[in-house]
């Protein structure tokens, strides 16, 4: 006798109803740029279809992807000026607060998460404060906390620190705690590559580091184990979610850390593996859409609860026909 696994392939029916991982547009965190000025929709050259919005215009964007079912938005920020410490992240009437308020008064139901990261803000484009040359962890906490508070207090649902500074995600519940913000949550990137994928992103937030790379603080792609003890350490200190990124060069983090997280995970699907779609798309190289939802599929069968993709409302569309 021969098995015939093909039986299960035969028709289209029959494939819908054996398959064993759908994608939802409720799966979907998608990120958005926010900086000064009005109707503003600038284009991001190394992103096709991406752009960084005004106040205005991202209230606008929200709307459409809360119309195409999508739940989330992660916010970043782009500041008219920057400093040595990034002191216009936790300015009241910063860009980030401005659209957290300016979000949840049109759409109070939407889950506005926020970025919580010095590299958009400091002069020398590092996610942490300078010492000695170096990226100073406890000095640098001080500053996330206030970050995460004011992010907080205009009215984020969850903050989303990416730092990888070790001991953020306590010291900021304990800060968001303090300030009585117990109900916001916080969504760890929790395993962070030092990742080459991230290239497209710093020219769309403007966060390159001005001198040496960001090894000293985010993970050697070559290991696996650190991101269990990773996820374990940002889970004990209290996020609510956890995060790997990127996501398509580490789909077997995503398992490994899908099987010891008692919370959701998600997986950041980055800017580089959107350019690299885009471009070959534009080329005529590959069905760009066809390989998008493969990409993202394969994301959620490797463990991935929830995804932050750039691709977000593509895929809503293609899920929404
Ligand atoms: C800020 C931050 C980065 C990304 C998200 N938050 C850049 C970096 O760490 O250099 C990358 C996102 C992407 O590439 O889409 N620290």
């Amino acid at each position: 006798m021969i098995i015939r696994p093909r039986r299960l392939r035969s028709t289209p029916t029959i494939r819908e109803m054996v398959r064993e991982t759908t994608l939802s547009v409720k799966d979907f965190i998608c990120p958005i740029f926010v900086k000064h000025g009005y109707l503003k929709r600038d284009p991001i050259f190394s992103m096709p279809g991406q752009y960084q919005f005004s106040v205005d215009t991202i209230v606008e964007e929200a709307e459409e992807l809360w119309g195409l079912g999508i739940p989330s938005v992660i916010l970043f920020g782009l500041p008219d000026k920057k400093d040595a410490t990034g002191s216009s992240s936790w300015a009241e009437g910063g860009i980030v607060q401005a659209a957290i308020a300016a979000i949840k008064e049109r759409l109070p139901e939407m889950v506005v998460i926020t970025d919580v990261c010095l590299c958009e803000y400091t002069d020398h484009g590092h996610c942490g404060v300078i010492k000695n040359n170096k990226v100073d962890n406890d000095a640098t906490l001080v500053l996330l906390a206030r970050q995460a508070v004011s992010h907080a207090r205009a009215g984020a649902d969850f903050v989303a620190p990416s730092d990888m500074m070790d001991g953020r995600v306590a010291v900021i519940r304990k800060a968001l705690d303090r300030e009585n913000f117990q109900d916001t949550g916080i969504l760890s990137y929790a395993v962070k590559y030092a990742s080459a994928f991230y290239g497209p992103f710093r020219e769309a937030a403007d966060s390159a580091p001005q001198f040496g790379d960001r090894a000293s603080y985010q993970m050697d792609p070559a290991n696996a184990l650190e991101a269990l003890k990773e996820a374990e350490l940002d889970m004990e200190e209290g996020a609510d979610i956890i995060m790997v990124k990127p996501a398509m060069p580490y789909l077997d983090i995503i398992t490994k850390v899908r099987e010891i997280s008692l919370v959701p995970l998600a997986a950041y699907n980055v800017s580089g593996e959107y350019s690299m779609v885009k471009a070959a798309e534009l080329h005529g190289w590959i069905d760009g859409k066809r390989v998008m939802m493969e990409m993202l599929t394969s994301i959620k069968r490797a463990g991935a609860d929830l995804i932050l993709s750039y691709f977000a409302k593509d895929a809503a569309r293609a899920l929404n026909f």
